[in-house]
């Protein structure tokens, strides 16, 4: 009697031990594989950062607040919450923002918010990245789920300032390839005459016998010069190479600037 009950207690014993082992080896390994998942989400999220801030920034921030007028935020609360009822897409947010980042967005969906065009980025596609690489890159931005703001205001691309009609000019004289057949100073081509002292090379050729123009100042002679460029030919230089059409093709407030800027010169 006695021997079954030491029996029966070693049996309970070791069925007992066996089940405290068999869930603590079940909660070692869940425990382990839960670690194992996160450092490697850990790790996908860190690639991911890395590919977005050589590949996406530029458009999307590096803060992933987008760029005004061409490149929507997606560090954004909204984005997490609504794009996808917005758009009508019935998957899951990962399935949505790693299709879009595969195929790419040669046409924006909001073109009067959005301008910009997003190239393919998925090697299947013919991008220059790695299925897996674009894993990474959907973690990274679902990483940002859990802090995104609403409302984030995109950079705004600096506002043009008002530019005095000096600085305009000097745009303009870039803009129009003036620059391309005249130097300023050292810099330009040689095609045409140099204009660093136009002004008062304006002066001398009013003054001159052979001139037939109308111009009766140095801003008036460097005027004509553009719009009707052949009213005077300067000494030494061709007729007809410079392009006759400036009076057209320039708005009147670029030719005040050009004026503006070139008889300021010195
Ligand atoms: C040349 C600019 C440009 C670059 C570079 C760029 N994108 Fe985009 N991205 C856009 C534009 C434009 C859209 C579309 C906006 C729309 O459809 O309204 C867009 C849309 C997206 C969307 C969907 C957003 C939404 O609201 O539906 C995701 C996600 C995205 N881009 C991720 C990326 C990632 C990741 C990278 C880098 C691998 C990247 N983008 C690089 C311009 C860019
Ligand atoms: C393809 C070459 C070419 C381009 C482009 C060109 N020019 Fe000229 N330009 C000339 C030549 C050649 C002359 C000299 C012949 C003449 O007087 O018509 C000249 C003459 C001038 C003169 C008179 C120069 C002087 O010494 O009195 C001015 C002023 C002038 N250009 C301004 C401009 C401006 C401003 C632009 C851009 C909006 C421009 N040019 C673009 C070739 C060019």
């Amino acid at each position: 009697m006695i021997r079954l009950q030491i029996t029966l207690g070693l049996v309970l014993i070791l069925a007992a031990s066996t089940v405290v082992l068999i869930i603590g080896v079940r909660d070692i390994a869940t425990d382990h594989l839960t670690r194992v998942q996160d450092e490697q989400h850990a790790r996908s999220v860190e690639v991911g950062a890395d590919l977005f801030y050589i590949n996406c920034s530029r458009c999307h921030g590096e803060d992933g607040k987008g760029t005004a007028g061409l490149c929507p935020p997606l560090n954004d609360r909204t984005f997490f919450e609504s794009r996808l009822k917005d758009i009508g897409y019935a998957g899951t947010l990962r399935a949505y923002v790693n299709s879009v980042i595969s195929s790419g967005r040669p046409v924006s969906t909001r073109p009067q918010l959005y301008a910009g065009q997003m190239p393919t980025w998925s090697n299947v596609y013919g991008g220059p990245l790695r299925p897996d690489q674009i894993d990474n890159l959907t973690d990274f931005i679902l990483n940002w789920q859990a802090t995104a703001m609403s409302g984030a205001q995109p950079a705004k691309p600096e506002p043009e300032k008002a530019a005095s009609p000096e600085d305009l000019g000097k745009q303009v004289f870039q803009r129009a390839a003036c620059i391309a057949c005249h130097a300023i100073g050292n810099n330009g081509g040689a095609v045409g005459p140099n204009l660093t002292k136009v002004a008062d090379d304006a002066q001398k050729f009013i003054a001159d016998p052979n001139y037939k123009g109308q111009a009766k100042t140095p801003q008036d002679f460097i005027r004509e010069s553009i719009m009707n460029p052949n009213a005077f030919v300067v000494p030494g230089f061709q007729p007809n190479i410079m392009p006759q059409n400036f009076g057209q093709t320039l708005k009147p407030n670029e030719i005040d600037g050009l004026v503006a800027y070139l008889s300021t010169l010195k």
